[in-house]
């Protein structure tokens, strides 16, 4: 391996290691900034309250309909809760169209009423069908005046539709449905990670924490409504200090002001050419929307200078956005000993030809990515434990980066156990456990729906 390649990679373990001891620094940072975000000046994680006041009993009946509209898809599903911790789904998958997520306000709103139109029609033809309600997880940061409101404060992950930002999408969908007729009317506006973590607690009442680790990354957790200073105002009868609410943290947005976390150039360089700069420090260091872009932007810097791809032409390396998170899953996928997927790969996607070493180098620098993104994912489930004094949970996980990545998870457990100082041998006793809460949010929005609707009966 020639000697220069050989430095570079040290150079990169050394530019993307997260030590024990900086994920210790930032974890302590984290859990004051949710405690910022909590208060009456707020901070850079919003902390959105969600009117969210209940957990599951695992008794919530009833049909509804649900949809999630996430970074990559949009899923329509009905649902029927079974009263006993089931349920049974009928769902259909919409592919989210590219121009849809830059296009403008009314094309999204269209486009999202013309599935739910399909779903009817195709699921219940022939039937007459009057005021359905829906659930709709929306995965974007919103202030929530009521549950069935959501203002949406800024476009995530890449969206940047004009005229959404700083509106109440529920009358923006509403008149898009009323236009095609739809009977339906939207009860609840529910963030991903909440509905992830209703989910995994109606079927594993042990979970405490929802988080999403997919296009964005995101949490929520049940919060003591007097630990809300940012409610003040709001507690009556109805709301009583004791009680909880869930929160949709939005920690994608921790150390916007860039106090802790280890960027490199590369990051600072997403943040700025992204439609949104200053925004998402956090998310844009560990979600996969970012991680192949990540390492796009570091093999072309490793080539300008000279070390990669000699004399090669990198038209198509050069192109944003152009590697997605299963370009770097393939390549750690890829066993060590002759890399013969990662040289397809670039030859394919690329046009580029590898020798071993860089072939070698790139598996490595991968690795680096990824395994920073599931350590620093870490250093947010450990603030919430730490918040909460939780020592004890199952933490529901959902989105492409958790269910795809190769070792994401025992990655982020082995960060978990450094941080909050666990003296275990076996990760299958650590006390707090990511756990698998696949496709969870739509049944958590029909479950947020049937609170809801108890809540109404009951005039709470
Ligand atoms: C899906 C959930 O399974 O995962 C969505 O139903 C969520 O609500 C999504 O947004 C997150 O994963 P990704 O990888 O699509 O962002
Ligand atoms: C982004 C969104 C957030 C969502 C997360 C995961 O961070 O802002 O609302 O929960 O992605 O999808």
């Amino acid at each position: 391996v020639p000697r220069d390649l050989l430095e570079q990679v040290s150079q990169l373990e050394a530019l993307f290691t997260v030590d024990a001891k900086k994920l210790k620094e930032i974890t302590e940072h984290f859990v004051s900034e949710l405690d910022k975000g909590l208060s009456t000046e707020g901070g850079s994680i919003p902390m959105n309250v969600t009117w969210v006041m209940d957990w599951p009993t695992g008794k919530e009946t009833g049909t509804y309909l649900a949809l999630d509209m996430g970074g990559t898809n949009l899923r329509v599903a009905e649902i029927t809760l079974d009263g006993k911790r089931g349920f049974d789904v009928i769902q259909s998958k919409y592919h989210m169209p590219k121009n849809i997520k830059t296009g403008t306000s009314d094309e999204l709103w269209d486009y999202i009423a013309g599935c739910l139109e399909q779903f009817l029609a195709s699921h219940h033809a022939g039937q007459e069908i009057t005021n359905v309600h829906l659930g709709f997880t929306f995965s974007y940061p919103c202030t929530q005046p009521a549950i069935n409101k959501g203002i949406l404060q800024r476009w995530t992950k890449g969206f940047d539709i004009d005229g959404v930002e700083g509106q109440d999408i529920q009358p923006l969908l509403d008149a898009a449905l009323k236009k095609r007729n739809v009977p339906i009317t939207v009860v609840a506006i529910i963030n991903d990670t909440t509905g992830t973590l209703v989910a995994s607690n109606y079927t594993d009442p042990f979970t405490k924490m929802g988080c999403i680790f997919g296009t964005g990354c995101n949490a929520a957790y049940y919060e003591v409504v007097k630990n809300i200073p940012k409610l003040k105002g709001h507690v009556n009868d109805d709301i009583k200090p004791d009680s909880v609410m869930a929160i949709n943290c939005e920690w994608g947005a921790f150390d916007n002001e860039h106090a802790v976390l280890p960027r490199t150039s590369y990051d600072v360089k997403i943040d700025e050419e992204s439609p949104r700069p200053h925004q998402q420090a956090f998310e844009k260091m560990i979600a996969g929307y970012y991680l192949g872009e990540i390492l796009r932007l570091t093999l072309a810097d490793l080539h300008k200078q000279g070390f990669v791809f000699e004399k090669q032409d990198i038209t198509k390396l050069d192109e944003p956005y152009t590697l997605d998170t299963s370009f770097l899953s393939r390549i750690e996928e890829d066993p060590w000993e002759n890399l013969s997927d990662v040289e397809l790969l670039f030859q394919e996607e690329l046009d580029l030809r590898t020798t071993e070493p860089e072939r070698k180098l790139i598996r490595r620098l991968a690795e680096l990515i990824g395994t920073r993104a599931a350590r620093l994912s870490a250093c947010g489930v450990a603030a919430i434990c730490k918040k909460t004094g939780m020592t004890e949970c199952h933490v529901g996980a959902d989105g492409s980066v958790v269910n795809k990545y190769p070792l994401f998870k025992e990655r982020g457990a082995q960060a978990l156990k450094e941080i909050l100082d666990w003296d275990i041998a076996n990760p299958d006793d650590y006390p707090v456990k990511v756990t698998p809460a696949e496709d969870g949010s739509g049944v958590g929005a029909a479950i947020i729906a049937a609170l809801t609707a108890a809540r109404v009966e009951k005039n709470l």
